[in-house]
């Protein structure tokens, strides 16, 4: 457990007269192993929930708000249930947009929503990659729908959670992180389909660890870069569906085809269908890997799809390149990159668990003697989804 049970439930006593919260709701962040890019595009994905999470301590109210205080901000909100609706946001997303696109998209749905107290606590860094938003909303609805007597479906619940963010918040993801958040399973990674959202548990082994690299540069996922990588998709999608009706997204492409109609597409669309094309292949390899304990091969997919994501999908950063050098260099690591959208956030590496405590400070230190020096490295653990704390 990351986030001190204990500390939410004191934020709730001091927001609200002394009461203590009849429940505690957590979800966690996410790591992605590999299938960078590809969810939005129907592809596959190889994320991990990790222990990195939101917990909120929550209680009913009378009226139909949401009374909300979020330690993270010294902030306190109050949301009005009865007047939710997609406004179109102006300007900065803040963090009471994720927890009213939630409430909204409960609305949506055709819930009835109880109004609430709620204390949010994270020690998900906010801005890093590791999901923060989407943890945030799949708390919000864990907690709201324990105390409005909505059974908690994790699928249904990380479909209306995007759909929060794509349609409140107007931040255009795909279900990745809020799935994740809500099915992740102690120990494993989750080899997900974002087609059919069939999931295939992959048992992390326990001699290799994940070792988190946050650069310490924020990013905004509203910023219009992921938008135009998506749009630049959408250029090649629609060229494929002229030659083949069948076509739904660029799942369906292969190489060939995308060769076809490079001329016309130009060479920017091409290398980042390149990119998706090839990157939707390594999820199943990677858990192969895993699965027979080719530690080499499994390294040298998670290098690939780092140089991938640099040099056709573009969406590294030059500190996110040098941490995975440096990591690279290190004893007892397989392979490193870039994990979540990129611009900034983190990096992962896969490395022998002996080595890991080393490799932490090693890494640590090379990258603050040669780029920011607010960036941190640590192992994580694979955790399970959203779930009510008994208290
Ligand atoms: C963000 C989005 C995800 C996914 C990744 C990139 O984390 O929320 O849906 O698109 O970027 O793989």
């Amino acid at each position: 457990m990351s986030v001190d049970p204990a500390e939410v439930v004191n934020d709730f006593r001091q927001a609200f007269n002394g009461q203590s919260p009849p429940l505690i709701a957590r979800a966690p962040g996410r790591i992605n192993l590999i299938g960078e890019h590809t969810d939005y595009h129907d592809g596959f994905v190889l994320p991990a929930a990790i222990d990195r999470e939101v917990l909120i301590a929550a209680g009913p109210r009378d009226d139909q708000t949401l009374q909300v205080l979020a330690t993270a901000y010294n902030e306190h909100a109050t949301i009005d249930l009865r007047t939710l609706r997609v406004a179109g946001i102006a300007g900065k997303t803040r963090w009471n947009d994720y927890i009213a696109g939630t409430a909204w998209a409960l609305g949506e749905a055709g819930h009835k929503l109880v109004g609430a107290n709620m204390a949010v606590r994270s020690d998900v860094p906010i801005g890093a990659g590791l999901a923060s938003s989407a943890c945030l909303e799949m708390a919000v609805a864990r907690a709201l729908c324990a105390i409005s007597g909505i059974p908690w479906d994790a699928v249904v619940m990380a479909k209306l959670a995007r759909k929060a963010e794509n349609a409140f918040v107007g931040v255009h993801c795909g279900i990745m992180d809020q799935l994740v958040s809500g099915i992740g399973i102690a120990g494993h990674a989750l080899l997900l389909d974002c087609r059919s959202l069939t999931v295939e548990p992959v048992a992390m082994p326990a001699d290799l660890s994940i070792v988190v690299m946050d650069t310490g540069i924020r990013r905004s996922l509203d910023t219009t870069e992921y938008a135009a990588r998506r749009d630049a998709c959408t250029v090649v999608l629609s060229a494929t569906q002229e030659r083949q009706a069948d076509i739904r997204t660029l799942r369906d492409v292969d190489l060939p085809l995308l060769e076809s109609i490079r001329q016309e597409v130009g060479i920017t669309a091409f290398r980042r269908a390149t990119h998706v094309i090839a990157e939707n292949a390594r999820p199943a390899q990677l858990a192969a890997a895993l699965t027979v304990g080719d530690w080499q091969l499994a390294g040298k997919l998670i290098n690939a799809s780092h140089a991938s994501l640099r040099d056709l999908y573009e969406v590294s950063t030059p500190e996110l390149d040098l941490i995975t050098d440096l990591a690279k260099d290190t004893a007892g690591c397989y392979g490193a990159r870039m994990t979540g959208a990129g611009f900034g956030g983190s990096a992962i590496a896969l490395v022998t668990s002996e080595a890991a405590k080393s490799f932490v400070s090693h890494v640590s230190a090379a990258y603050r003697a040669k780029g920011p020096s607010t960036g941190e490295v640590f192992a994580c653990q694979l955790v399970s989804g959203a779930s009510i704390l008994s208290i």
